[in-house]
């Protein structure tokens, strides 16, 4: 059962940071590396505690959180049955290696929920760590070298995937590893080629087919791609995307690696969100929500691919902390609670509400474009103007981020690609009491955007 709660979920105690929050921050900086997440730094805030969809901070505020740690808290925050299988595992062993009972039941539940015959699974403890597990993989399973990416694709920011992220994050970072590529993502709100779905065919594909054969050397290892594109703003490809992009992985010989990180686990109103198109792919990665909030991330694959040396030798797939006694409690309390609760289907359910609301202000406010969404993965466009989508400038983001916070909603709409990614347990309730906040400052935006 998701949670359910009848009081408003927002407290409000002191004004938005509070005096505690200001000064733990303030302090904080003296010594803080730059670089930390955009949102955190602007709010100021510090966190206390967190329960369900709810966050507490220092100064006794309480948020609802449509942010969930960017789709890592997939159990809300303390789930009281995850936190007494970390807290009774740290008391018995916290580190190592050898096999641990938890992490036996973590491979068969991962081989029971994932589609096909993705039956074998190795653990990391990063998001890009596993990305770059996989190109590995990929390489020596097919004896090529060579990876196609999409644009706006995210895979992490280590040196193996810089090239693969169709984004402006790589500027400045190079040289890149050789052979690495990127061609449009079946984007239909942002399309590059301005055509429009379905009579376009897909064309985007036909033209990364074009873009691999005249770009590449034909060493295709892999093609990476994520179901639905989280960091690029929740973007979701139209039916028989994937479907496509699996043949023309086919075609070249090269693997597909569909990038989970974000989509697992029930993020999209299904288990993967390679079932919205039904496809198996060749290897899967998986993190955030695969141990909702301690580190974990995964390589997930067949038994044919899986067992190809060097990768599939002794130590050869193997990490410090992947998979450790903790890390396996928290994945297999992860897995049971949202199986047991119902998670994916809350998600579904839960989420298509919270789409259908957002969907309204598509059509009441003047600078929301592109709603789309599956589960509680959900886009929403900030623009200029709804027919040419030019974007809305960034610091009216910012505000609508800000004034959101002060009414006592975490979401990410500091950028105009925003998202909506709560935690899994959200009920519907306090999702309507969020996006009651959201239209508030919606309309306070709509007004100032007139003036
Ligand atoms: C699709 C995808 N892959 C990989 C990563 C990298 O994960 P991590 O930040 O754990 O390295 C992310 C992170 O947001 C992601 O969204």
């Amino acid at each position: 059962m998701a949670e359910s709660t009848k009081t408003p979920a927002v407290i409000r105690k002191t004004a938005i940071p509070g005096p505690r929050s200001m000064a733990l921050f303030q302090e904080e900086q003296q010594h803080l590396a730059p670089g930390t997440q955009g949102f955190a730094l602007m709010s100021q805030l510090v966190m206390d505690h967190g329960e369900g969809s709810t966050l507490t901070d220092v100064d006794g505020n309480r948020y609802i959180d449509f942010i969930a740690g960017i789709n890592v808290a997939a159990l809300g925050h303390s789930h009281p049955k995850w936190v007494e299988m970390l807290t009774g595992q740290i008391k018995r062993v916290a580190v190592g290696s050898f096999t641990s009972e938890n992490r036996v039941k973590v491979t068969e539940l991962v081989a029971e929920v994932t589609p096909g015959d993705l039956n074998r699974v190795q653990f990391y403890s990063g998001g890009a760590e596993a990305v770059e597990a996989a190109i590995r993989l990929a390489k020596a399973y097919t004896k090529k070298f060579e990876v196609v990416g999409f644009w706006g694709g995210f895979h992490g920011k280590t040196g193996g995937v810089l090239g693969v992220l169709g984004s402006t994050f790589k500027h400045g970072m190079g040289p890149l590893m050789p052979g690495l590529y990127s061609t449009p993502y079946p984007d239909c709100y942002r399309c590059p080629f301005k055509m429009k779905f379905p009579t376009c065919n897909l064309h985007c594909l036909d033209f990364a087919r074009d873009l691999i054969k005249t770009t590449t050397t034909n060493s295709v290892a892999a093609i990476i791609v994520e179901p639905i594109q989280g960091t690029n703003g929740n973007v979701v490809p139209p039916p028989g995307a994937m479907k496509k992009i699996q043949e023309i992985a086919k075609e070249f010989g090269a693997l597909l690696i569909a990038d989970e990180m974000i989509t697992g686990f029930g993020r999209s109103g299904e288990w993967f969100g390679v079932n919205h198109d039904g496809i198996v792919p060749d290897i899967m990665t998986v993190g955030k929500g695969f141990a909702a909030g301690f580190p974990l991330a995964g390589v997930i694959t067949t038994d044919k691919i899986a067992f190809t040396p060097p990768w599939s030798n002794a130590s050869g797939s193997s990490s410090s902390y992947g998979g450790n006694p903790m890390a396996a409690a928290a994945a297999r309390a992860s897995i049971e609670i949202i199986r047991d609760e119902k998670l994916v289907e809350n998600s579904k359910r839960v989420g298509a509400k919270m789409l259908e609301r957002v969907k309204e202000f598509e059509k009441k406010f003047s600078f929301i474009g592109g709603v789309d969404g599956k589960g509680m993965l959900i886009r929403c466009e900030f623009v200029k103007d709804k027919d040419t989508r030019e974007r809305l400038d960034k610091k009216i983001c910012e505000g609508i981020f800000l004034r959101a916070i002060q009414k006592g909603l975490l979401t990410m709409a500091y950028t105009n690609s925003f998202r909506i990614n709560p935690p899994l347990v959200l009920d519907e309730a306090t999702a309507m009491e969020g996006l009651d906040i959201l239209e508030e400052v919606f309309t306070e935006t709509e007004k100032l955007l007139k003036n």
